[in-house]
């Protein structure tokens, strides 16, 4: 008796209507020292974390703009003794315990956007780049239109991300292991009473074009400093968040990423949705000593299409 069974058709349907397994993430503190979550076979591991805030003077020329002396004074009286440094150094030493396949950090690495800035948070980040360092910019890294500033930014972006890639190529893939990492840059000069980030038409639009290029099987995260949703599931705020959050909810919501890795919100935090996506804060580094770790199930990544680190 001849049945009609067809493997390759079920074989196309099972791969667009499959789920893939989601990353599992982990809060932690850099206070916690023991029982670190290990490394288990099968999963490509991020590290993550954010909002490092190098805080230093500025010189007389860098005064010149008004929301660089509001932003220094802010520096001084809210948050420069608060800030802890060494925690940065704390994490590097964790690296060989850890054993990332590759380290994210979510921007904000100055807190007035001065090039003395990026050139001490280069040095700091130093002991991250053997373990294949990736950076996306915060608000607080183009803080105000400050070309010689935007120029060490250019320069600092380039030496702590992936060989070939330019901060204007973003958005832009990067793949580790078979995960793809969907870089932004929202971060755009704004005015002193504002803090958000502008994902603009043309931005979402490259956004979807990629997704469209990745696989089905893939596992994949976009790495953005603003986080689109609030810890209680809201979207981000007008002054303070992302402008085009609800482009980037609805990726999250509807499946087609995984995870979003953000920073901006110094306090972390971990948002889940029903079928696992998540929401990932990693808040500031030196202010809360938190950080991140995501543990994506390992997949192949179609043979050629991307390059690997
Ligand atoms: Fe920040
Ligand atoms: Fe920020």
């Amino acid at each position: 008796m001849i049945t009609s069974f067809k493997p390759p058709v079920f074989r196309l349907r099972f791969l667009r209507t499959m789920q893939r397994p989601v990353p599992i993430c982990h809060l932690l503190n850099i206070a916690q020292k023991d029982n670190l979550p290990s490394k288990k076979d099968g999963f490509v591991r991020l590290l993550h974390f954010s909002d490092i805030h190098i805080g230093l003077s500025p010189s007389l020329r860098e005064l010149l703009f008004t929301k660089r002396i509001l932003g220094y004074l802010n520096h001084l009286i809210r948050r420069k003794h608060r800030i802890h440094v060494d925690f940065i150094q704390s994490l590097a030493q964790l690296l060989p315990q850890l054993q990332p396949d590759a380290v994210l950090c979510t921007g904000d690495l100055s807190s007035i956007g001065i090039s003395a800035e990026f050139q001490t948070a280069e040095k700091l980040l130093q002991p991250f780049k053997k373990y294949n360092l990736i950076y996306v910019p915060g608000n607080h890294d183009r803080y105000v239109s400050d070309e010689k500033a935007f120029d060490t930014l250019h320069q600092t972006f380039r030496h702590c991300n992936p060989d070939g890639l330019q901060l204007d190529a973003l958005p832009a893939i990067h793949v580790v292991k078979g995960v793809a990492l969907i870089l932004l840059n929202p971060a755009c000069p704004v005015t002193y009473h504002l803090s958000c980030g502008i994902l603009n038409t043309v931005m979402q639009h490259r956004v979807d074009e990629l997704l469209e290029d990745i696989p089905e099987e893939t596992p994949r995260a976009i790495a953005c400093h603003f986080p689109p949703l609030m810890p209680n599931d809201t979207l981000a705020g007008w002054r303070h968040g992302l402008r085009g959050a609800s482009f980037l909810a609805a990726k999250l919501k509807e499946g087609k990423v995984d995870a979003i890795l953000s920073g901006h919100e110094h306090k972390p935090f971990l948002l889940k949705m029903p079928r696992g996506q998540l929401q990932l804060c990693a808040g500031s580094l030196t202010l809360e000593g938190s950080y991140t770790i995501c543990d994506f199930p390992n997949q192949p990544c179609a043979a050629g299409l991307y390059p690997q680190s």
